[in-house]
């Protein structure tokens, strides 16, 4: 009879002792709420929690076509070790001069998906204890990133016009009294995550000029940029720079497919190769750039573009007549001009995480909005991401949500009655 010995897992070794190997910046890693199903909790139906891209719309044939053509003709390069491909280089300086910037190889830097790029941003720039300056809400995907590094994150409000460009100009000016110049302002212009609002044209000159004045790198997070369901877009804080402190970050996540891990920073060629120094995996996969440049050839890139805006519009539309149908008018909501994502504010009386609470027991998630300030703010708001779930899904997710809110909002109210019932009660003679 033979004996198999099968090692256990590595799960035994003091806690305390491995955590003093950790580096300090290691040690305050915050494990994700979302990550772990809770064991016997009802299953979650209806997500609209992740800004994650709709399969329905996944280009898989001519994703198929591009990698089998490049395996063909090119095979041997795309298979071996290599710089990244040229052809992804044009593509990539293409999509710039399309937002209105003239760049060169020098001024780019292709990589693992944007949120790479955007974790390389503390190890260039990031002391312990340096003011980074963000917006509030915003994308904590990235400023977590800026946290863990030790950044001192000052936040500036956002409101329908995008980030208040005038609240910046005043924290710049008290941090210059104090000596202190923030090591950069990180801001998404364009169809903003969370709140779906775009920067305005004064705004973006405004924050391009105070870049040059005070001395500040702008890195300006266009993941969206390409998703407008209407109008004719504004010009990128790259295109009206004239001195090179806007970093431009974009991806290929949203106009292609997120699976892909494709992004890119383009600026100042000093910012690049530093950023370069950080990565510790070299250049970005020769076969990958290969796929992603042959797939975007030929005008596919461009239509697939038009396809996407159209059906995300279409799902946006969905959520928000939804919306207007089942949730009570104290919620207010704005409608995006793209992207993927609707943001609401709840009345003060009522907490987004005890809304979640009530529509998660019915198989419905979304995301609170103490999960996008960086200061805890957010107690009274909340994400919707329409991108991922089909229409009817939107429909019927979207009822459960207007049913609770009714539902709190109705016992908030009952609430107050009876509490100011009482203190009349208690306050006769
Ligand atoms: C504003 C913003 N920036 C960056 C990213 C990361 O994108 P990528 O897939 O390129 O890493 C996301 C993803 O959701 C995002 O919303």
């Amino acid at each position: 009879m033979t004996q198999t010995s099968s090692a256990s897992a590595p799960r035994s070794t003091s806690r305390p002792l491995l955590q003093t190997l950790f580096a300090q910046r290691a040690q305050a890693v915050i494990p994700s709420p979302f990550g772990a199903e809770i064991p016997g909790a009802v299953p979650v139906v209806t997500s609209f929690t992740f800004g994650l891209a709709d399969p329905r719309l996944f280009p898989k044939a001519d994703l198929a076509r591009a990698t089998a053509e490049v395996l063909a003709e090119d095979g041997d390069n795309a298979l071996n070790y290599g710089g990244t491909f040229a052809g992804l280089i044009d593509v990539v300086l293409q999509l710039m001069r399309d937002r209105g910037v003239e760049a060169q190889p020098e001024n780019l830097l292709i990589g693992y998906g944007s949120g790479q790029i955007l974790g390389l941003l503390p190890q260039v720039f990031v002391e312990p204890g340096d003011v980074v300056i963000v917006e509030g809400p915003t994308f904590m995907g990235a400023v977590s990133r800026f946290a863990a590094a030790g950044a001192r994150l000052i936040s500036i409000p956002v409101d329908g016009e995008g980030m208040v460009v005038d609240r910046l100009e005043e924290v710049l000016r008290d941090l210059a009294r104090q000596g202190i110049r923030p090591r950069f302002v990180y801001t998404i212009p364009t169809f903003q995550n969370p709140k779906g609002c775009t920067l305005s044209g004064p705004r973006r000159q405004k924050l391009v000029q105070l870049a040059a004045e005070y001395g500040v790198v702008v890195v300006e997070d266009e993941a969206y940029y390409d998703l407008r369901f209407a109008g004719d877009p504004l010009p990128s804080l790259a295109a009206l720079d004239r001195e090179g402190w806007v970093l431009h970050v974009g991806t290929f996540s949203k106009i292609v497919v997120p699976g892909v891990r494709v992004g890119w920073a383009c600026g100042h060629p000093e910012i690049i190769r530093r950023l370069e120094m950080f990565r510790s995996e070299g250049s970005l996969g020769p076969f990958l750039g290969r796929v992603v440049a042959r797939y975007c050839g030929e005008g596919r890139l461009q239509s697939h573009i038009q396809l996407l805006t159209r059906r995300y519009r279409e799902k946006c539309q969905v959520m928000l007549e939804a919306i207007a149908q089942y949730f009570p008018p104290e919620v207010k909501v704005e409608a995006p001009g793209g992207g993927f994502f609707v943001w609401c504010e709840l009345p003060p009386s009522l907490s987004a995480s005890t809304l979640l609470q009530a529509t998660r027991a019915l198989g419905v998630t979304f995301l609170p909005g103490t999960h996008c300030f960086a200061d805890g703010q957010g107690e009274h708001a909340l994400r919707l991401a329409f991108s991922y779930q089909p229409e009817e899904r939107i429909v019927s997710g979207i009822q459960i949500i207007g049913e609770q809110l009714h539902r709190l909002i109705h016992s908030c109210a009952s609430g107050a009655e009876q509490q100011g019932k009482e203190l009349s009660k208690s306050m006769d003679p």
